[in-house]
């Protein structure tokens, strides 16, 4: 297990917006310096839905990377790159798709959700419902300890769990595993060895947590075992060996505060965002057409930040003081709806200038951007190769 490892993916959905950068971005921009870190473009899990559509792929991972790097991810920190420039990721999931159960797959939420919100598609592909078993092969061939996340794919982390487990439990034993252990059970003597095996009995058969611990606490106590086979009664209490692909824990990231023009999530789907390459006069007139409370027809007419949109935006970018302008000049009818929008203008365009500017200076430079590719997916081969090493050698695939 890296313990201080984080991985992290994203589809290349092309151009991204401030929904990404407040909800995703930031968050692993933050990460990048406290831990090893590996984000990539999750470029074939785009054909996991849009396996018939013609979309521009190169075009969207490359802006998908410049919007990364012009936002503050650093390529010299954290190691950026391109699944399918890592195949080693499509033998994982090969390997790991023969011992899952098809039953693991179907119940993951989103293949049902996802199947009756994109009804023009047809999901019942094979791919589709193996894509969450791809995402574990994306995690555990890096062995990171934590997966940054938001709730939609806590799930998935679930499942990735559930997968390396049962590729240990199955591929883990060395050999002997199981005769050496009950070897080592009669050594421990016939009283403590009867209360063992059916503390491990009862932990196998119900999945009873007490017995677990009472075993674990009866090994700690031997005196007449050697260390290896401690170790050994520990891993056959729960029926597995040596750990070959490390269970990860979800980091989940708090929900995105960042709503859209509409109050709602900001989303494409919605057609509510604001791109971080919108052009400040976009920003402007986007921000100036968004609803507000429908109380406030005039002027006079007081109004609830609580029931407008612009509200939840000032919340994201305005300090306390211009939060207190708000509720009084709306609640006391004391400025209007244009007036009350400019701050959240100004912040957003003080955010966005400046990474427009990186943006633009990473667009002239194409060889550049595939130079960071490149090098983030070689350092990501480097590691998914051993991992794939040991995968084969757990499986006696080695002549
Ligand atoms: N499924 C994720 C999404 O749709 C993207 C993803 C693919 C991912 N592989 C991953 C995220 C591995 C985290 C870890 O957003
Ligand atoms: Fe919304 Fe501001 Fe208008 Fe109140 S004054 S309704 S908070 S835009």
């Amino acid at each position: 297990m890296q313990d201080n490892r984080v991985l992290s993916g994203m589809r290349p959905t092309g151009r991204l917006h401030l929904g990404h950068y407040h909800g995703v971005l930031k968050n692993w921009i933050a990460l990048q310096n406290e831990y090893d870190s590996y984000f990539f473009v999750a470029d074939w899990h785009a054909f996991t839905t849009h396996y018939a559509d013609k979309i521009d792929l190169e075009t969207n991972v490359i802006e998908m990377v410049v919007d990364w790097l012009a936002a503050g991810i650093n390529p010299n920190t954290a190691t950026i790159f391109v699944q399918s420039k890592v195949p080693e990721h499509a033998e994982l999931h090969l390997l790991l798709s023969m011992s899952t159960p098809l039953s693991w797959l179907e119940r993951v939420p989103s293949y049902k959700d996802q199947q009756l919100k994109l009804k023009t598609k047809d999901l019942g592909t094979y791919g589709f419902l193996g894509y969450p078993l791809l995402q574990s092969a994306d995690i555990l061939m890096y062995k990171a300890s934590l997966v940054p996340v938001g709730e939609d794919q806590v799930a998935h982390v679930e499942l990735t769990r559930e997968v390396a487990r049962r590729f240990n439990y199955l591929y883990g034993r060395e050999a002997g595993f199981e005769e050496k252990s009950e070897a080592a059970v009669t050594k421990m003597g016939k009283k403590q060895a009867k209360s063992y095996r059916s503390l491990r009995k009862a932990y196998q058969e119900t999945g009873d947590g007490e017995a677990l611990i009472k075993a674990q606490a009866l090994l700690q106590q031997q005196q007449n075992i050697t260390l290896g086979d401690r170790e050994r009664l520990s891993g056959y209490i729960e029926g597995v060996g040596r750990i070959i692909l490390p269970e990860p824990k979800s980091l989940l990231t708090k929900a995105s505060k960042m709503p859209g023009l509409d109050g709602q999530k900001m989303s494409k789907s919605y057609g509510n965002t604001i791109s971080l390459r919108d052009s400040a006069q976009e920003i402007e007139l986007k921000v100036r057409r968004m609803p507000t409370d429908p109380a406030r027809v005039k002027l006079t007419d007081p109004g609830d930040p609580e029931k407008c949109p612009v509200w939840q935006l000032h919340k994201v970018y305005s300090d306390e003081s211009t939060c207190e302008w708000v509720v009084d000049g709306c609640t006391k009818a004391k400025m209007g709806c244009v007036e009350c929008k400019q701050p959240v203008i100004d912040a957003m365009i003080a955010e966005l200038m400046p990474m427009q500017e990186r943006i633009a200076k990473y667009q002239a430079d194409p060889e550049l951007i595939k130079q960071i590719i490149h090098e983030g997916s070689e350092k990501a081969r480097h590691i998914a190769k051993e991992t794939m090493s040991e995968v084969r050698e757990a499986m006696g695939i080695t002549y």
